[in-house]
């Protein structure tokens, strides 16, 4: 029989149990945590704190600290094996925002609740003890809609073709699929939902077809209620699922997470909130009053439409720097480079400037047609150009927004960045690119604002409807296509900016 061990993750409060013997990357990753370096032990990105139990201190794991560090606790999670029970704070969750524990604000009650991250692409289901905010159990999946369409138009695409239905029933099934392998969710009071415009619609069974036409304006974008048995999911009748409403147009409620998450309607300074993916969604406000768009990015932080694009996976080129004059490629897992994921893109331009072998309009220089990078790996001309385009539409909408706000962009005190790529993307060659033109010092990655903004209203249900109200009716939706400077703009941030 397998031996188990309780591990306790701080200061998110997760709790399970695990194999004796298995890796602590594979037991930390369905909690969200990432591995920036595919788990290659040279990021730190990892890095977790021993707060009891012990760990072996392996190679890698000596070379990336300080002996004081070592002795005050610090390692790589992954490259760990579990020996016995843990308590670990994990570094990525005390980042300003999602470690400051004032916010995970308990109002204690019984029972347990559900908060559930729906995403285009990976599905996210926490079990939380309502009494003290303790997260008892985690599921993590892949949307089964994405066998209709990677990204969100595709699957409009595909529900307009008659497929709504299908891609309804897949998400319930799958959610309910997840729910009921859950330990005791007959204790489940409220379950709640975050997730896009797009996957809102095609959840609640609301017609998609107002997404895939300008002004892509929703049908309706407020909080749904449903009966679980409605949706066939296994839990008491008495439970309510509450898919929470979208901030605005094809801003969706996981932006609304966010901007719970990071306080920002609660601020008095001005920030933004960018969430970079195919649909970009952007906030920029603080408690006075929010603006939010959302700008169409294309697939190359994701590496599609890249000739030799790939997830951020093993062998995917993830980190391009320039040491003496040379490049360097770091190679997620331990396989030879074979493709390039979207950090390594903004890296690889942004390396490319300072070597002179992309001019500041994007164009490879000396007549050259690609710009190599590692075995055999490389960008060309066609790739730049999808990155100009995805860093221009984030760049031009975050301009825009700011200066409807009536501020400019050295106004922004904080400049956050949601998502798994938020986490991976270094913030010097996004500066450099142009992709994010507000100095790094005041852009942090904060990680899954969503997954911590449902769980923020699910743990205070007593001001929920409060917060949620006050902030969308200081929320205002922009079109940025509307906006008569948009095409101006769009093409003057195409250029590549250095320094
Ligand atoms: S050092 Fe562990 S993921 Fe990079």
């Amino acid at each position: 029989m397998t031996n188990k061990a309780r591990i306790e993750l701080s200061p998110l409060g997760a709790c399970f149990e695990t194999d004796v013997g298995a890796s602590l990357e594979t037991a930390l990753a369905p909690y969200g945590i990432e591995f920036p370096c595919g788990g290659g032990g040279t990021c730190r990105g990892c890095r977790v704190r021993l707060i009891e139990g012990s760990l072996a201190v392996g190679p890698q794991t000596q070379r990336a600290f300080t002996p004081d560090e070592l002795a005050a606790g610090w390692r790589l999670a992954c490259q760990a094996k579990v020996e016995g029970p843990l308590t670990l704070e994990v570094a990525q969750w005390a980042s300003p925002v999602l470690g400051d524990d004032s916010r995970l604000v308990v109002e204690p009650s019984t029972g347990t609740g559900i908060a559930i991250d729906l995403g285009t692409t990976t599905l996210v289901v926490q079990l939380v003890d309502l009494a003290n905010g303790k997260v008892l159990a985690v599921r993590t999946a892949l949307n089964p809609q994405a066998a209709h369409g990677a990204d969100v138009m595709s699957r409009i695409s595909f529900a307009l073709d008659g497929g709504s239905q299908v891609l309804s029933g897949a998400i319930r099934n799958t959610l309910g699929e997840m729910i009921a392998g859950l330990p005791g969710s007959e204790s489940v009071r409220t379950v709640m939902i975050v997730g896009n415009t797009v996957m809102h619609h095609l959840f609640c069974g609301i017609d998609v077809e107002p997404l895939a036409h300008f002004p892509f304006l929703p049908l309706t974008e407020g909080q749904q209620d449903l009966a679980p048995g409605s949706l066939g999911w296994d839990l008491p009748p008495q439970a309510r699922v509450h898919f929470l409403p979208c901030l605005g147009g094809l801003v969706g409620s996981d932006v609304l997470a966010g901007v719970v998450a990071t306080g920002m309607a609660e601020s008095s300074r001005l920030c933004a909130l960018i969430d970079l993916g195919t649909n970009g969604e952007i906030v920029v406000g603080n408690a006075e009053r929010l603006l939010c768009a959302s700008t169409a990015a294309g697939p190359a932080f994701e590496g599609g439409r890249i000739r030799m694009g790939m997830r951020a996976s093993a062998g995917a080129i993830a980190r391009v720097g320039v040491d003496q004059g040379q490049l360097q490629c770091l190679v997620l897992g331990d396989e030879a480079a074979r493709g390039i994921c979207g950090s390594g893109l903004v890296d690889a331009a942004a390396a490319g400037l300072q070597l002179g072998a992309i001019a500041g309009n994007g164009r490879l220089t000396g007549g050259a047609k690609v710009f190599p990078l590692l075995n055999g790996v490389s960008i060309t001309q066609a790739d730049i150009r999808e990155l100009q385009l995805a860093k221009a539409a984030i760049a031009a909408g975050l301009r825009i927004l700011t200066r409807h706000w009536g501020a400019d962009l050295d106004a922004l005190d904080t400049v956050y960045l949601a998502g798994a790529f938020g986490n991976y993307l270094n913030v010097m060659s996004a500066r450099s690119i142009g992709l994010i033109e507000v100095d790094p010092g005041r852009v942090k990655p904060v990680g899954n604002t969503a997954l911590r903004g449902v769980k923020m209203h699910l743990l205070t249900a007593s001001q929920r409807d409060t917060r949620i109200s006050g902030i969308l009716s200081r929320t205002e939706h922009l079109s940025l296509a509307a906006d008569p400077r948009f095409e101006e703009i769009f093409v003057d941030c195409l250029a590549f900016v250095d320094g």
